[in-house]
């Protein structure tokens, strides 16, 4: 009997078989979805912004004067400086409609900047810049803090951007 079972195929539980070419479809989907989000949609994993060096960072280049920049046009840039327990600047303004990128760093260890009722939520890095562009159509208050726990102080951490009307 066990002779004559290994001289024919392989033999394969039906279900198996099924849960096999489920597999295979998955995974033909999922290299399809990858490659055209990459290819056609230009989708790709976030790098960072650019590097700088945490020790000198507070001395020369942008973030030696933290704050906003105008550029013109309702666009500003905003420095963003973060340091145990503080943000440079606390407090940014600017009028309903301007359009702000953040370029964020930290100068010691990591912090995380969350930006209220907006979807601005980066950690905050040593040696990394993070940068994310956003228009501020609502006048209000947006209070800024850090949610990665960076030492006693943490919980003093926060600012406020003022959309003004
Ligand atoms: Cu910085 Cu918590």
């Amino acid at each position: 009997m066990s002779e004559e079972l290994s001289a024919k195929k392989p033999w394969i539980d039906p279900y198996e078989k099924i849960w096999i070419i489920v597999g295979l479809i998955v995974l033909a989907g999922l290299t399809t979805a990858v490659t055209v989000a990459a290819f056609a949609f230009g989708i790709q994993v976030p790098t960072p912004e650019r590097q700088v060096d945490p020790k000198i960072v507070a001395l020369e280049g942008p973030f030696s004067e933290p704050g906003l920049r105008d550029l013109g046009g309702g666009k500003y840039e905003a420095y963003i400086l973060g340091q145990t327990w503080t943000w440079t600047p606390k407090e940014i303004r600017v009028p309903k409609g301007s359009t702000i990128t953040f370029y964020i760093t930290s100068r010691d260890v990591q912090h995380g900047f969350q930006l209220w009722d907006t979807n601005l939520n980066v950690m905050v890095l040593p040696g990394q810049v993070s940068k994310v562009t956003i228009t501020f159509d609502k006048p209000g208050e947006y209070i800024y803090s850090c949610n990665e726990y960076c030492g006693v102080g943490h919980h003093t951490m926060f600012g406020k951007l003022i959309v003004e009307e």
